[in-house]
């Protein structure tokens, strides 16, 4: 179809000026770009264009373009791993793909079809190969992206948009084991809501996210607790953890048994998380707990907590896989701060640890899996 990329017209421009490779234990997460860049641009009357791989590089855009204005963007997160033997893998990227059309359609930009992306992020990372960091927890952090050019200060669809794909290698989110992180459960500001874009990995979910942030350090905690009230009952759900889906392993107030608990998916107000669906499976056949995507409220934590049923909290994400939780701040209604305490609190605790290995070792090949794609 005239709207499809058509991966066979790609045109590649090495760069001249190759950059220098920075040393593994100075890589910041998101600091340094690898030598290439992929790009393929769209427009409303002539569809995609020949997709290009040239020197990563600035872009030029109009002031006017629609991105700058309107927030008309979107974005995914994937990393490629080198195992052992030296070949690069990628993790379930066709989730990936997935997650993004669903970004595109809601942002009204034009669907990419997923193998052929992946055909050009191939040839993307055969160019720069050697920008893949070896090593456990080491990895290329992608990052395809897709913007409104269209210069236009109307309210309007996007008529040009932009697709393209950085590279970014990252060393472990952790340099030495688990660093818990604190949380301030903020009861004034939302992430996402049902039937807003909460489910979509567009900018703006994280442009709003980042004042409330600050306050969290004000607060003297690490990253903010999303919440969403629910006006009936006023219990304040817990949605997601910073930029990272929310797991807590609670006791069963009945039975006992342990429950790996998460958000649902239903009400559009969560990130549909690679990391969060993996977990999710894993889990599932894991020895001694039960897995449920339900609401669990600050008070249903608070209460847990003091019944000594909490064992776990941590988040889980592309970047840190996982992240454990070592406490909740939080005003109660008089105002005054509480504190909830997780228990497995310097570290993480043994499911988010056997969660973590498990994944680890699919990503990097350790394991024969499915889910870890040769490229
Ligand atoms: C994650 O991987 O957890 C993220 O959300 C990536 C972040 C840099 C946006």
């Amino acid at each position: 179809s005239p709207n499809a990329i058509d991966a066979s017209a790609l045109k590649v421009t090495k760069t001249s000026k190759p950059m220098e490779l920075v040393p593994k234990d100075k890589l910041v997460f998101g600091r340094t770009f690898a030598d290439h860049m992929l790009e393929v641009d769209w427009d409303s009357k002539k569809g995609w264009r020949a997709p290009v791989i040239r020197p990563f590089g600035d872009l030029s855009v109009s002031p006017a373009a629609s991105v700058l204005h309107y927030a008309l963007e979107c974005f995914e997160g994937m990393k490629a791993y080198k195992d052992a033997s030296g070949c690069v893998r990628l993790f379930r990227p066709a989730l990936n793909m997935a997650r993004f059309n669903h970004s595109l359609a809601r942002m009204y930009m034009p669907a990419v079809d997923g193998p052929t992306f992946l055909s050009l992020l191939r040839e993307l990372l055969l160019l720069d190969e050697h920008w893949i960091p070896e090593g456990d927890g080491y990895s290329l952090y992608i990052r395809p992206t897709a913007i409104s050019t269209t210069r236009y200060l109307g309210v309007g669809a996007p008529e040009e948009v932009k697709l393209y794909c950085i590279t970014s290698p990252v060393g472990p989110y952790y340099a030495t084991g688990f660093k818990p992180i604190s949380l301030w459960a903020d009861t004034h500001h939302v992430r996402a809501w049902e039937g807003g874009t909460g489910d979509a990995k567009v900018g703006a979910n994280y442009a709003i996210a980042i004042m409330p942030q600050m306050l969290a350090a004000q607060h003297g905690c690490s990253q903010v607790l999303w919440m969403n009230r629910d006006t009936a009952s006023g219990a304040y759900n817990l949605t997601e953890v910073g930029s990272m889906n929310l797991f807590v392993l609670i006791k069963d107030a009945v039975t006992g048994r342990p429950q790996l608990i998460t958000a649902p998916l239903t009400r559009a107000d969560v990130l549909p998380g690679v990391t969060r669906a993996s977990i999710l499976e894993l889990a599932e056949s894991m020895d001694g707990v039960d897995v449920k995507e339900a609401c669990l409220s600050l008070q249903d934590v608070a209460k847990a907590s003091a019944e000594g049923r909490l064992m776990e909290i941590f988040g889980a994400g592309t970047a840190a896989v996982v992240a454990p939780v070592n406490s909740i701040k939080y005003a109660d209604e008089s105002g005054t701060v509480k504190t909830v305490n997780v228990p497995s609190g310097g570290d993480a605790g043994p499911t988010a640890k056997k969660l973590w290995a498990t994944i680890t070792d699919i990503q990097y090949g350790r394991v024969d899996h499915p889910w870890s794609v040769k490229l």
